[in-house]
């Protein structure tokens, strides 16, 4: 199996996952990616059985349009039931990497806001420990040399994403040599960094549920008290 025919798979899965629980009045949370692009394929044949979407990037919304999937604005919208994600990176605490795809802010504000975030990703995606993908920093363009001083004293070597401007006007510094062994004080010492708009450490707020695509089929890790559990 290659890594798309994975990708499929746990986008497949999530698909079954989510179903029997949609609503009619429901908003889920898409996010951006290769991964969640097959997850919102799928979602064609489900678009009239949930209310529309709100898109961590431009790109998401405009495939959720595509197939007839009515698209939000988060401010419109006071819950969202279930998220549903790729990640660059996760590990056995359900902590993610992500932002390869520079859309890591938007992801993180709707994650925030969702009761159970399900994060899809081929088996390449697990560490044992985070940092070996470089790490996402969104970055208000004036400051990104302060910025990337900054990760070097915090022991990374940042590298401007070239070419890139993020949906929300920024630059990204991908810090590479990185090792993260402690995410959690990771992600706030960068989110401390003036400058900083978001990094891609999701550690304060992980996944409720992975499902990790292998050879062997797809596995399911969970954090406690999902909403998929009731
Ligand atoms: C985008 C992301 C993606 O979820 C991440 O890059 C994984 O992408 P893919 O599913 O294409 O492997 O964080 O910002």
């Amino acid at each position: 199996m290659d890594q798309d025919a994975l990708k499929r798979s746990v986008a497949d899965a999530a698909l079954a996952l989510v179903e029997p629980h949609l609503e009619s009045d429901m908003v889920l949370g898409i996010g951006t990616g290769s991964t969640a692009n097959l997850f919102i394929e799928g979602l064609a044949k489900l678009a009239h059985r949930f209310d529309g979407a709100v898109a961590s990037s431009e790109g998401s919304a405009e495939r959720l349009r595509a197939i007839g999937v009515p698209v939000y604005d988060l401010n419109a919208v006071d819950r969202i039931e279930y998220y549903v994600d790729g990640a660059d990176e996760c590990n056995a605490d359900l902590q993610l990497i992500k932002g390869g795809g520079a859309a890591l802010t938007r992801e993180k504000i709707v994650a925030a806001v969702a009761n159970t975030f399900i994060c899809i990703a081929d088996e390449s995606k697990w560490v044992p420990t985070l940092g070996a993908f470089p790490l996402p920093v969104e970055v208000i363009p004036m400051a990104r040399s302060h910025v990337a001083r900054e990760l070097v004293k915090l022991g990374g070597d940042p590298i401007l994403r070239e070419g890139v401007t993020t949906d929300n006007g920024n630059v990204i510094l991908d810090v590479y040599n990185f090792s993260i062994p402690q995410p959690l004080a990771m992600e706030e010492k960068i989110n401390a960094i003036t400058g900083v708009v978001c990094n891609g450490l999701f550690a304060h707020r992980p996944a409720d549920r992975l499902l990790l695509g292998g050879v062997d089929g797809v596995k399911e890790f969970r954090r406690p008290a999902s909403s998929l559990d009731s």
